[in-house]
């Protein structure tokens, strides 16, 4: 079979399609015939080499979203058939820790995440598949476990409502989107930020309801002064973000951070953190509940992922330059041939 792997760190040129031996299922596991696997900026982060990933690694086939048809199952495994129509939560935890037992299973300590996704077969924990509906597009259900669930576990970190006034700095990439249009459908306010007008103006299309052009988190901050308080902020940015998100929150308010796209160091000021009763905290990825939620409401309409562009295997390169370049409003997804 096909895949387009990582053959050399530090760019999108590094990724090339290689031939590998098709997998067979072990216990437990099913084999995928991939119709679709995102490209997440864990990804390029891997590509870059600041991440995880190692020479020695390579060749190296990532891609963690992955959607598909299932082709064959190892043994023990019930639920899941040939032909069946599916979506990976690629999560991958150890089910006995204290964190597994206790829950939300997303906080597990052996926590990590399954990789194979830009290939023609990709293996796969046959218990992390979620069924997708006959309604349901393959290749958009292949958007929806990173950035949508991620972004869904936010919102419940948020602890917000409907009525409540969300602000979501960079919101054109997959988080961003993703974050946009569940705080639509749950009819929650949403302010929605990037240093592109073009690109923002996309975003009114996927429910944004006040739309915020900044160059950069000093131009935010003007932006931001004078602005009614927000209660809560989706903040994937993390660096001078931080601070300038913390001021826009209302007393009580609270931040969720899932990433560190801007930088991964922020230094923000204490005293308006305790004196206005703010909270920051953690989140990453979400369960399996929470990505049968998302194609739940994929089926019901409530939500209709976006699939920027979709690029062939010998194209893949180019996704991971799009989204390098910041040229991209939402999801990339690779197909195979
Ligand atoms: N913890 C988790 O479970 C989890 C899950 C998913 C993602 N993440 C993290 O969340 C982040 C977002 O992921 P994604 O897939 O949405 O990425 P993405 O699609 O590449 O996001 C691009 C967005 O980030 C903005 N951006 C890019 N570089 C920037 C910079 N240097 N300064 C300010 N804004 C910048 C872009 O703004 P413009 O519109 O201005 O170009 C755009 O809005 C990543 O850091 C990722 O690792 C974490
Ligand atoms: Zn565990």
């Amino acid at each position: 079979m096909r895949a387009a792997a990582f053959t050399a760190l530090g760019g999108p040129s590094g990724v090339e399609v290689i031939e590998l031996s098709a997998p067979t299922p072990g216990d437990g596991q099913a084999v995928v015939d991939v119709a679709g696997a995102s490209v997440n900026r864990h990804d390029l982060l891997y590509l870059q080499g600041d991440f995880r990933l190692q020479e020695r690694h390579l060749p190296f086939v990532s891609g963690v979203d992955v959607s598909g048809i299932v082709r064959d199952v190892g043994d023990g495994v019930e639920g899941v058939e040939p032909g069946d129509r599916v979506v990976l939560n690629p999560m991958q935890t150890c089910g006995s820790c204290r964190d597994c037992r206790d829950g939300p299973e997303n906080l597990c300590e052996e926590y990590s995440l399954f990789h194979g996704g830009f290939a023609e077969q990709a293996v796969v924990d046959a218990d992390r598949l979620v069924s997708v509906p006959d309604d349901v597009d393959l290749v958009t259900a292949a958007a929806l476990p990173v950035t949508y669930m991620t972004a869904w576990h936010m919102l419940r970190r948020a602890d917000v409502d409907a009525g409540d006034t969300v602000l979501i700095p960079g919101a054109t990439g997959g988080v961003g989107v993703a974050s946009t249009q569940l705080t639509d459908a749950m009819g929650i306010r949403s302010v929605c930020t990037s240093s592109s007008p073009e690109k923002l103006d996309q975003l009114s299309t996927f429910g944004a309801d006040e739309l915020l052009e900044a160059a950069d988190a000093d131009a935010l901050g003007e932006q931001l002064d004078g602005h009614e308080p927000v209660d809560a902020v989706l903040n994937h940015l993390a660096g001078p973000f931080t601070d300038v998100c913390l001021s826009a929150l209302r007393r009580n308010g609270r931040m969720v951070i899932c990433g560190r796209t801007a930088e991964k160091f922020s230094e923000i000021d204490t005293q308006d953190l305790f004196l206005g009763h703010k909270r920051i905290v953690g989140s990453t990825m979400g369960t399996q509940a929470d990505l049968e939620r998302m194609v739940g409401l994929c089926e019901a309409g409530a939500i209709a992922p976006s699939v920027h562009e979709t690029y062939s295997f010998d194209d893949a390169g180019q996704a991971f330059a799009d989204m390098q370049n910041r040229d991209v409003v939402g999801n990339l997804v690779v197909t195979p041939p």
